[in-house]
């Protein structure tokens, strides 16, 4: 055993890789259980995986024991695989954990660890779980701190999360490989997009940024960070997927390249042309092989030869130039060649989104050469995107044998409905792994990290479950080590999440409700269109009879009666907040129907109108006082982020511009107004409710005939547009504005059936 782990060593030495080593491991424990860093033991037994990986991985193994002299000792077969067996531990034996928004709970560990008189062990039934989604480091990471990541890493790591998407700090690299090649700081820098926006650049549906441009100050300061990034999710055993060129380049490339093949993508989104059509080196091309090993060695002399898995989407929302098979698979084989000509080993990992989001044009002979033209299966991995409601693996045929991940995406824009699909995301994976041959993972690639955290928690779990997680019991042991610190959790908390399982978190209706849910609070008013909508994206359906979400308020919010010290727990804050937050969501759908028939009765009568809007204004108003008790709820986290990341004021309000628009009229222009809407404290009453008392007025003063949408919207976008720009969080103070505990005292009495 010992002298093969020292060969493997020697091994690996000799290949130039990084040795295996529970640094990371012991590292975190320090960070987050500093008073047990003695108390666990590390070790590695079994085939030990080496990186950077040159290939996939082995299946992961744990087992966790106590040992004669009282430490836990954690084996596995690799960093990752230590990091599962002892977030086993943590999450069923000590009941705690780490969470998103809330932080680390790990210190509730009690002073003395209790033994395990029975080990725990665990494999993996996937040797592959992925994590992100290009857009997430936009809706969710553009303004993280480092602080921010060590959390999201750890979260990461403890979760078995091994293959984790790594954008940030592309464009400085980016901007060197141009520069290489003769172009200016003219020609480069107006070609990126700002802070809150660069993932739409990365994909080549936007180019440039409005307001103001990327400056070198933030391109610097996120290589610096990236950095850090990547040096941790190495330590802590991840692959990082890390960027490479994908074609999309300035249009200025051609003042240094005269005769480069260049052809425009597709307009985006209606943003108007200056921003979007952006221009697509070909990338059969001889010049698109020479940037990719010019990208690829100055990412390497940066981050270290850390992976040999690069992210490369070409045709996200944007339409090929050509839809002739033979240039589809010159494309892809082309692209194919240049990465491997600048690693060897590498292997694209690519978003099969394209193929769902224009079905029409991806037609089977289209994505059969697109993806053909990767000779070798195992040189790609497709992401097979959103899974759990439109999957694309059936109809590709496994994406003809390249190997893919089944991915949960869950939300997009980072919109805040309670949403789930507890069945689909449990089932069907399994399902799968039993149908196609060349399932290697499993993944999330939510647009943001909203909250229902135990859907994420669900997936990720039953990567290491041969049979359909058992949710019942699953969410019970969930809420125990959501609310650690409690003594006892008391009874009313189980209930509550258990009527939340069975309805909110089990949306079957996906004709309905694809994916998480928005509040027509959030959109721009209008006397149509606004209920019932059921685009996958910010759809307005909810599945579930709201008195259920009720009555678990009323569960929840009494439990709090039989153990007080829940005013203090800030998970339970948490997920009060967000409790709340729906239930005044889907009260709103009834103030706003009173709206409209007060509008359409004749004769119109003002005071009618009037009165449902007194309704609207309380709603809003009532539901912004709640929501700003929590920072996790409240706009002035995300703007103070924003401005956080620079000293320089001019930056500052340039960064929280972007923070602002990409929220609400994202875009210049409002091109795809309200897609990352948010109920935040200061939004609802500093945004949304403002548009809404435009609206009431319009109704006043508008009959029944003469009511004109474009007129309306005029009127709303000379208030939408001044506040892009205002620096002041209008009409709600910087924080909270009083404690949960006695605003909701004072609702609960009123929150009764309707
Ligand atoms: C060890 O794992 C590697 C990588 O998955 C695999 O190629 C190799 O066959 C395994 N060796 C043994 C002895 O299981
Ligand atoms: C893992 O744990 C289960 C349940 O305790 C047990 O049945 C099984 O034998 C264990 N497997 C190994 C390899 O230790
Ligand atoms: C990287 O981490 C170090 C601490 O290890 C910290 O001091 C530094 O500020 C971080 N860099 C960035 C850019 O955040
Ligand atoms: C990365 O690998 C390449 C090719 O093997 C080598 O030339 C280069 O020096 C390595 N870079 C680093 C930073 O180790
Ligand atoms: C979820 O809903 C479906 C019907 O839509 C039902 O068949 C199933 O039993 C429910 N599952 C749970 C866990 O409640
Ligand atoms: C699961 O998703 C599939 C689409 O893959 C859908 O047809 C099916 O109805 C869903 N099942 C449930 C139980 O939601
Ligand atoms: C707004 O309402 C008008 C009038 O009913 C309707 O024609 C229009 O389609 C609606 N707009 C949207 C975006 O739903
Ligand atoms: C306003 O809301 C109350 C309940 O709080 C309801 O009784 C009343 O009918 C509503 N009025 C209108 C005009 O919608
Ligand atoms: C702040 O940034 C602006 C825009 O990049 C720049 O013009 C200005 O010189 C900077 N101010 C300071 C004090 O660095
Ligand atoms: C209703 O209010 C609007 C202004 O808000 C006003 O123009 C209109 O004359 C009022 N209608 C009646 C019947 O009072
Ligand atoms: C609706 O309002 C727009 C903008 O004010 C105006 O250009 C248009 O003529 C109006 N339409 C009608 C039918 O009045
Ligand atoms: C917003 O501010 C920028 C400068 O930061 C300015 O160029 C732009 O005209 C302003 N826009 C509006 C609508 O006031």
């Amino acid at each position: 055993m010992y002298l093969l782990v020292i060969l493997l060593w020697v091994s690996a030495v000799l290949a130039g890789s990084q040795t295996v080593s529970t640094d990371g491991i012991i590292n975190l424990v320090k960070r987050r259980l500093p008073d047990h860093a003695g108390d666990f033991e590390f070790r590695f037994i079994g085939n030990v995986t080496e990186f950077p990986l040159t290939g996939q991985p082995a299946i992961d193994e744990y087992s966790v024991s106590s040992t004669p002299d009282g430490k836990i000792l954690v084996e596995g077969n690799s960093p990752i695989a230590l990091a599962s067996g002892l977030h086993r531990y943590l999450t069923d034996t000590l009941h705690i954990d780490i969470w998103w928004y809330i932080g680390s709970r790990l210190d509730l560990a009690p002073e003395s660890l209790p033994p395990l008189d029975v080990p725990m062990n665990g494999t993996s039934v996937v040797p592959w779980r992925y994590f992100f989604n290009t857009v997430t480091f936009s809706y969710t990471a553009a303004f993280w701190t480092w602080e921010d990541w060590e959390l999201e890493l750890d979260w990461l790591a403890l979760r078995g999360v091994n293959l984790p998407l790594a954008w940030v700090g592309y464009e400085k690299t980016l901007l060197d490989t141009f520069k290489e090649l003769g172009m200016t700081d003219a020609e480069i820098p107006p070609f990126f997009s700002g802070p809150a926006f660069q993932a739409w650049n990365r994909f080549g549906n936007i180019q440039g940024s409005w307001e103001g441009e990327l400056p070198m100050e933030w391109i610097d300061n996120q290589f610096e960070l990236q950095k850090n990034i990547t040096t941790r999710m190495v330590e802590l055993g991840m692959t990082p997927v890390l960027p490479c060129i994908t074609g999309f380049v300035p249009s200025a490339i051609t003042r240094v390249l005269p005769n480069a093949m260049v052809v425009n993508g597709s307009q985006w989104d209606g943003f108007p042309v200056e921003y979007t059509d952006v221009a697509f080196l070909e990338p059969v091309d001889p010049a698109f092989a020479e940037l990719q090993k010019s990208f690829i060695s100055k990412q390497a002399a940066a981050y270290g030869n850390i992976t040999h898995i690069y992210t490369l989407d070409q045709y996200i929302e944007n339409t090929p130039y050509s839809g002739d098979l033979d240039y589809l698979r010159n494309v892809s084989y082309s692209t194919s060649q240049s990465l491997k000509s600048a690693d060897p080993d590498a292997i694209w990992l690519m978003q099969g989104w394209l193929f769902f989001e224009d079905e029409a044009f991806w037609n089977s002979d289209r994505i059969e050469a697109y993806l053909g033209g990767v000779e070798n299966n195992d040189d790609m991995l497709v992401l097979d995107l959103f899974s759990e409601s439109v999957p694309q693996w059936q109809r590709t045929n496994s994406y003809f044998g390249k190997p893919w991940i089944w991915c949960q995406l869950h939300d997009y824009g980072q919109n805040m409905g309670l949403y789930g699909q507890i069945m689909n995301v449990t089932i069907n994976p399994i399902d799968a792994l039993a149908t196609s041959p060349s399932l290697v993972g499993f993944g999330l690639s939510m647009e943001g990290q909203e909250g229902n955290e135990i859907m994420y928690d669900l997936l990720l779990d039953q990567a290491w479950s041969g049979s359909p997680i058992e949710t019942e019991t699953y969410f019970h042991n969930w809420v125990t080590r959501r609310y650690a610190g409690n003594g006892s959790i008391p009874d009313q908390l189980y209930s509550g999440w258990e009527s939340m399982r069975s309805t909110v978190y089990n949306n079957t209706d996906l004709s309905n409700a694809k994916a998480v849910t928005r509040s027509i609070l959030e959109i721009s008013p209008n006397i149509t269109g606004m209920v019932g909508r059921t685009v996958q994206n910010g759809g307005t359906t909810v599945n579930y009879d709201p008195e259920v979400l009720v009555s678990a308020f009323h569960t929840m919010f009494y439990a709090a009666n039989t153990n007080p010290a829940l005013w203090e727990n800030p998970a339970y804050l948490y997920d009060m907040v967000d409790v709340t937050r729906q239930v005044y969501s889907n009260y709103f759908l009834s103030s706003y129907l009173s709206l409209i028939s007060a509008y359409n009765s004749t004769p119109h009568s003002n005071a009618t109108i009037a009165a449902a809007a007194q309704n609207i204004t309380n709603i809003l108003n009532t539901l912004d006082s709640v929501l700003s008790t929590n920072s996790a709820f409240s706009l002035s986290t995300w703007l103070n982020a924003a401005r956080s990341m620079t000293t320089n004021e001019t930056l500052a309000d340039f960064y929280e511009y972007n923070a602002r628009n990409q929220i609400t009229l994202w875009g210049p222009n409002g091109e795809i107004s309200d897609y990352a809407s948010k109920s935040w404290g200061g939004l609802a009453n500093g945004y949304y409710l403002p548009r809404w008392e435009i609206f009431f007025n319009y109704l006043e003063e508008t009959e029944i005939g003469s009511y004109n949408e474009t007129a309306l919207n005029e009127r709303l976008f000379q208030f939408e547009l001044p506040w892009q720009n205002s620096t002041s969080v209008h009409g709600s103070p910087m924080g909270p504005s009083g404690s949960l505990q006695s605003i909701l005292n004072g609702l609960v009495g009123s929150l009764g059936s309707r």
